[in-house]
């Protein structure tokens, strides 16, 4: 009795710990693939390949554990609904330079119904590039790699995933349509450059929710080509804010339209919500119905900033102004606190002012008083209260 009964138990133990890795219908567990602890860049390779082949959902599974992965795409389009589901740490090579000299660490690409998920890290392990990265004097800067590359996504959901101290961008997102990141959650040091959080280009349908991004650049960023993205309750900070550009800087640029930023905090950060077109180039292209509502600054240094100057490093020339029209912004109920007097500045093109910027319910204070706003080549509707536009010195 005594003995079958703990022969019952050992069998029902063997089976249980036996689960984690037994074949269920549509699991495929990378430690099937030969991947103890250590690199799974060939584990997730074959387990990708057989889940994607597969004609019902499937999910490819790193459970928890400390890994390694090399520069990987994993591609579809597939044959049905696939999940990667990561509670491992995954860690990239360190060396900017042994990532087959792609641009991207982990890309997904080509696929319809994909979900990232778990609870996972995918740590860029960044600081020896970020030591190398010279782009504030080098233009044709080099090595720079991203986290993850998501493009040419449909119906898809990234969500609960970590990603860390990438080398350069953590996630670029391109060419996709109807995709969620929710509970994508973004670190890497204040110090770290061009560490952008989420950059967003020729896209529809993109929302960011439910997220908390600090960085060394911008939170979230919007390229040419965004149509219909909404950032709602996302946290940002360490880093530069929220920002529809830069655009104007390169030729073909297609149009940003419909923005919807709404309930997010923005923490120490460099600028609060940002509008950035460069000058002096002859590209011709529109932002428009951009709408940011119920915004928190805690001491942001240019909580709201139109910026048609724009132009880092003097990489451009001021002579000519920018060609990118802006129109129908809203900004509203934006509350907290600016690290600067001007907390409002609306710099807009002599070419192509801006119109249609309206403020309402504005209310940022500096060291106990209102802000201020100034304003460039744009007479903003004021509703509510908002600070009004200071008349420039002559
Ligand atoms: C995504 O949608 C676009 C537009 O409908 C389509 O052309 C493309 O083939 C789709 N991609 C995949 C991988 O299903
Ligand atoms: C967008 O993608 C999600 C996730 O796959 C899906 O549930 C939803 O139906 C899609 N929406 C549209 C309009 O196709
Ligand atoms: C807002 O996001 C945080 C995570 O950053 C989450 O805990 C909270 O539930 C979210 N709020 C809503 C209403 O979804
Ligand atoms: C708005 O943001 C705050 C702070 O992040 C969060 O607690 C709250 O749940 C959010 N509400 C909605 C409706 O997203
Ligand atoms: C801002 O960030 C600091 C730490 O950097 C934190 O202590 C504080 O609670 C944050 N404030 C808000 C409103 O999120
Ligand atoms: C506010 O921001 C300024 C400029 O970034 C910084 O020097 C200062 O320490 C910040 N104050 C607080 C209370 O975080
Ligand atoms: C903040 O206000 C106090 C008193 O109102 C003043 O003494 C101080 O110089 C101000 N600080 C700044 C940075 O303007």
């Amino acid at each position: 009795m005594y003995n079958q009964l703990s022969i019952t138990t050992l069998a029902l133990l063997l089976l249980l710990l036996a689960s984690d890795v037994a074949a269920q219908p549509g699991v495929f567990n990378i430690r099937k693939y030969g991947a103890p602890n250590g690199d799974i860049t060939n584990a997730l390779k074959s387990a990708w390949k057989d889940a994607c082949a597969s004609t019902s959902p499937s999910k490819v599974v790193v459970p928890s554990g400390w890994y390694t992965l090399q520069q990987i795409d994993l591609e579809g389009p597939c044959n049905a609904p696939i999940e990667v589901k990561v509670n491992g740490k995954i860690l990239a090579p360190k060396n900017p330079y042994h990532l087959n000299g792609q641009d991207q660490w982990v890309r997904f690409q080509y696929i319809n119904f994909f979900t990232l998920s778990g609870r996972g890290t995918f740590d860029g392990q960044g600081e020896m590039a970020w030591k190398q990265n010279d782009c504030g004097k080098n233009t044709n800067c080099k090595s720079l790699v991203m986290n993850f590359g998501f493009a040419f996504l449909n119906n898809s959901v990234i969500k609960d995933i970590n990603s860390k101290d990438s080398k350069y961008f953590h996630a670029n997102v391109f060419g996709c349509n109807n995709v969620t990141f929710t509970n994508f959650n973004i670190n890497a040091p204040e110090t770290s450059p061009n560490t952008d959080g989420i950059h967003i280009g020729r896209s529809t349908k993109v929302k960011i929710i439910n997220s908390k991004i600090g960085t060394g650049d911008d939170c979230i960023s919007l390229g040419d080509g965004s149509r219909q993205i909404t950032v709602q309750n996302v946290t940002c900070g360490p880093g530069h804010g929220i920002s529809v550009g830069s655009l104007g800087r390169y030729p073909n640029e297609e149009p940003v339209v419909d923005l919807t930023v709404k309930n997010c905090t923005l923490n120490n950060t460099d600028n609060g919500l940002r509008i950035k077109t460069w000058p002096g180039t002859s590209v011709v292209s529109i932002a428009s119905h951009l709408h940011f509502e119920d915004i928190i600054m805690v001491n942001v240094t240019n909580p709201v900033f139109i910026d048609q100057e724009y132009c880092p490093w003097n990489q451009c020339s001021k002579k000519s102004p920018s060609k990118i029209k802006i129109r129908k912004v809203l900004f509203k109920n934006i509350r907290g606190t600016s690290a600067t007097q001007e907390g409002v500045a609306l710099v807009c093109s002599s070419g192509v002012p801006c119109e249609a910027i309206v403020l309402s319910d504005i209310d940022l204070s500096f060291n106990g008083s209102k802000v201020i706003a100034k304003c460039e080549n744009v007479n903003p509707t004021i509703r509510r209260k908002a600070p009004i536009c200071m008349r420039p010195h002559v």
